[in-house]
């Protein structure tokens, strides 16, 4: 019986929320193990939208969640978005909760250097969610950030806050702003300590037992694999690594307990923020997908953008990730097109080439070699069954898992949590 984790194998966006909550039902512990609350992760539920950012999607179902140590945790952030899931009725306790008391915090000073960056970078700004992820992640690689277990320490901080102030200040003052307001901070701090303390734990000593015990973890990835700080579409990217991998280091197990690895793929591409894009479809077809698709950020608000499935990055995501099997979502958003096409090749001034290349200015310039396929005018929206796919959309299916060299375990037919075909269970492998 494998421990599952689930990672977007594209930009993000992927339908990550909606699978994890789906398969919560079967796992003992759901695990967040990088990013923050730049993630949104949508549930539909019946009637109830559940929208997390911060919080593992298990809460939901009430399986016991976890933010692992990989995640950088927005204190006040994390409280608005407790009170807001009680409001809608889920129980979200100590005991339905932890938190790694070794998480670094985002902090007002993070938030404020994401946007002033963003503003200062003209139309080199990469589009971040202005959350202070990035400026939490340095200060962490720094040696310089405040973690949740130093919440308990407030005035012993000295030094530590020394140093890191010292760091921003400089920071502030390139920008002319003011520098940090020590005594404010420790203030704000002190008062925000009293919601996030009782959450805090060594969450790898629960991880270390439920896995003695044999329980069922279910690791939930946030941004996608093309968003990763070492293998997505650099400088473009998010400021953690988003493939399976870290889901051992971001939680404090070791490799071995990740089993199955689940990518999560939209049927066609989206992209919400900078950067290169091969398939994407400034015209018409972008605009139906987009609209059909309800594409718009989850966080932000923004329109994301839209385009062809491209299996080149999609087999190169499941390379680098390892991925064992994949989860494609929104099909429906596909019905009633006449033709769909996939990118199955680049051509890079003349050359053929079979994967993405890694220079900022060679991955702008690549154009998409597509194959095109007809479509299929019947309805696959809130399919349950293999059978119950139009046969041309099956052999869309087919030809992306030939593309890509990797099967298909999951295909998701609405944003409704049962609105899902399962073809290969994950927790069975
Ligand atoms: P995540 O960040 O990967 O969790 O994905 P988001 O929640 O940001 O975006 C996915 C959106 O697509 C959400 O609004 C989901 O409710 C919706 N969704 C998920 N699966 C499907 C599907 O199979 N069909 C359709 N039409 N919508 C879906
Ligand atoms: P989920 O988990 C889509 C994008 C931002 C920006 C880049 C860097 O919902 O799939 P950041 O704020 O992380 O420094 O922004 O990454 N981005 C996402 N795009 N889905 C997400 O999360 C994202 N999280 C960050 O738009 O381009
Ligand atoms: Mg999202």
């Amino acid at each position: 019986m494998a421990n599952v984790a689930v990672i977007g194998a594209q930009w993000g966006d992927e339908g990550k929320g909606k699978i994890v909550d789906w398969l919560a039902e079967r796992a003992d512990m759901v695990v967040r193990f990088q990013g923050g609350h730049n993630a949104g992760h949508t549930l539909v539920v019946g009637e109830n939208v559940y929208k997390l950012s911060l919080l593992p999607s298990g809460i939901v179902r009430g399986t016991p969640s976890v933010i692992g140590n990989g995640v950088v945790l927005d204190p006040w952030h994390l409280k608005s978005e407790v009170e807001k899931l009680r409001g809608q009725g889920v129980d979200v306790t100590p005991a339905t909760l932890k938190i790694a008391d070794t998480c670094p915090l985002i902090l007002p000073f993070h938030r404020d250097l994401d946007a002033l960056r963003e503003d200062a970078s003209g139309a080199g700004k990469i589009g971040t969610t202005r959350r202070g992820i990035g400026p939490a992640y340095e200060d962490k690689v720094g040696r310089r950030a405040i973690r949740v277990c130093d919440l308990a320490h407030l005035d012993d901080l000295g030094p530590q806050l020394d140093r890191l102030c010292a760091h921003h200040d400089a920071l502030r003052a390139g920008f002319g702003e003011p520098p940090v307001d020590r005594a404010a901070l420790v203030a704000e701090l002190k008062d925000i300590a009293g919601f996030v303390l009782p959450f805090a734990a060594p969450v790898w000593r629960d991880l270390a037992e439920a896995r003695s015990r044999g329980r069922r973890i279910l690791f939930e990835g946030a941004q996608g694999v093309l968003l990763d700080i070492d293998h997505g579409t650099y400088p473009f990217v998010t400021s953690s690594n988003t493939v399976a991998g870290t889901a051992a280091a971001g939680s404090g197990m070791g490799p071995s307990a990740v089993g199955f690895v689940l990518g999560i793929a939209k049927a066609y591409t989206t992209r919400v923020g900078s950067g290169p894009f091969p398939t994407e479809q400034d015209n018409a077809i972008g605009e139906r997908l987009g609209t059909r698709g309800h594409e718009f950020g989850t966080v932000t608000g923004r329109k994301r953008r839209c385009g062809w499935l491209d299996a080149v990055l999609l087999r190169q995501s499941a390379a680098v990730s390892g991925i064992t099997g994949i989860a494609l979502t929104k099909i429906d958003v596909l019905d009633g097109l006449d033709e769909v096409a996939i990118c199955t090749g680049y051509r890079l001034r003349g050359e053929m080439l079979d994967y993405y290349p890694a220079n900022a200015a060679d991955q702008a310039a690549v154009e998409p070699v597509y194959e095109t396929m007809p479509g299929w005018q019947e309805t696959t929206a809130g399919a349950r069954s293999w059978a119950e796919l139009p046969a041309q959309a099956i052999k869309y299916i087919r030809r992306i898992e030939e593309l890509i060299q990797c099967p298909v375990a999951l295909v998701s037919t609405s944003p409704q949590r049962d609105d899902t075909i399962l073809v290969r269970d994950p927790f069975a492998d």
